[in-house]
């Protein structure tokens, strides 16, 4: 804190005057790391203006990029919705093609969920936030953002060739939902009989409290990624069809405020689509030592409905116990389809207030505490699959 604390003071001080992002030397000196390539973040102005909202019911206000930045080192929790303003407008204009007061059946799919389930693993996982860590950060804007991101689309491609049969081959397609700074969203979409839509969320970019400092992002939310990921592997490992489409979305820019994902949702409005269910994952590995493992059931910005089928599922397939807890406020991309009017949830990996407290800086790494465990991981996994399958695919 101490830390920041000076290089907030040394940062006001040279940035004022400062053109598009000429970061101030006295921190690059201070962190070599870098080279000017790194730093540069072309087209980064961190004058622009941007419109954030601090909460639903605030009015939103024009900030610059800088003070942006400024508000996350203070931990002050924002959405940036300055290109995604109309999200949410089909709610009022009663043109909404939304499916109305989904309900969910019980658990009862139960023996193909246990099979898919004994076939995810933690190696996959661990081989891949290996990988996924090694990036200096994953924020949105950096180099090194576009490069994490393009690495997990290529694997996200490698799995399927080398998992899904040829028979479900043609039903499956892999795409960048494009976003003009640079780091894209990713969709996998297995293609059922029916068009709507069951999506399994996470986001891949990672930040520290200035944007080109190291942030490895294992637990936020590289956990989420590969345990959206393992669980992508393990449902087109089996082969079967679905009967709703499935998607798998990996977004961009969640730290820079929802950005990525209210893209997505803002298009996927706008379109018309049918959202059945959307469940989402940021941080799924940390267990603080000394309390009792749980699957952390967001009960702000979700649905209740899909909250209760969640905990039967939780209840049939997993290992722990869920419990509920609160963000209170906004605090990832199952907020911008809850505001696009779809059923949306979200799991953690604990209470809020037990969760991971190295985030958003250079100590969220997966070797930094034996509380970073993969297999908590995988339970959430098994919670991705059980959902799917139970919602998505053809009874038995
Ligand atoms: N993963 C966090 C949110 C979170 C924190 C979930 C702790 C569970 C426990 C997410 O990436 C994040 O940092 N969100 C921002 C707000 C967002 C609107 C930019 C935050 O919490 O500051
Ligand atoms: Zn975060």
């Amino acid at each position: 804190m101490r830390t920041a604390v000076v290089l907030s003071t040394l940062l006001s001080a040279s940035l004022v005057a400062a053109s598009p992002v000429q970061w101030p030397l006295g921190l690059l000196s201070k962190y070599q790391v870098w080279d000017n390539t790194q730093t540069a973040m072309d087209g980064y102005d961190i004058h622009e203006k941007r419109l954030v909202q601090f909460g639903e019911n605030e009015s939103p206000i024009w900030v610059s990029e800088w003070e942006k930045i400024k508000f996350k080192e203070s931990g002050i929790n924002f959405m940036d919705i300055t290109d995604t303003q109309d999200l949410g407008f089909s709610l009022f204009s009663g043109d909404s093609k939304r499916l109305s007061a989904v309900t969910y059946p019980s658990p009862n799919s139960t023996v193909l969920v246990k099979k898919v389930i004994k076939s995810l693993s933690t190696e996959g996982p661990l081989e891949n936030l290996q990988k996924f860590t090694s990036f200096t950060n994953r924020h949105y804007r950096s180099e090194t953002g576009k490069q994490s991101q393009k690495w997990l689309l290529s694997k996200v491609d490698s799995l399927t060739k080398e998992y899904a049969p040829d028979s479900l081959l043609p039903f499956v397609s892999i795409t960048e939902f494009p976003h003009k700074w640079g780091q894209n969203s990713i969709v996998a979409q297995i293609k059922g009989n029916s068009d709507e839509l069951i999506i399994i969320g996470a986001h891949q970019d990672s930040t520290s409290f200035l944007p080109f400092l190291p942030a490895p992002g294992a637990d936020d939310d590289g956990s989420g990624t590969v345990t959206i990921l393992e669980a992508y592997r393990a449902l087109i490992s089996s082969g079967i069809r679905p009967q709703k489409t499935v998607e798998f979305h990996w977004y961009a820019a969640e730290e820079g405020g929802l950005l990525g994902s209210r893209e997505l949702a803002q298009d996927y409005e706008r379109r018309g689509a049918l959202v059945y269910a959307m469940q989402h994952f940021d941080m799924t590995a940390w267990v603080k030592k000394g309390t009792q493992e749980v699957v952390g059931i967001l009960t702000d910005y979700t649905d209740s409905s899909l909250r209760k089928f969640v905990t039967e599922l939780v209840d049939e397939y997993l290992s722990i116990p869920w419990a509920d807890t609160q963000c209170g406020y906004a605090c990832s991309d199952h907020a911008s389809w809850t505001q696009a009017g779809y059923p949306a949830m979200m799991a953690i990996e604990s209470l809020f207030g037990d969760s991971n407290p190295n985030i958003h800086g250079s100590r969220d790494r997966l070797d930094i505490s034996p509380e970073f465990s993969f297999t908590h991981m995988l339970e959430f996994s098994k919670l991705a699959v059980a959902l799917v399958i139970e919602l998505g695919f053809p009874k038995e």
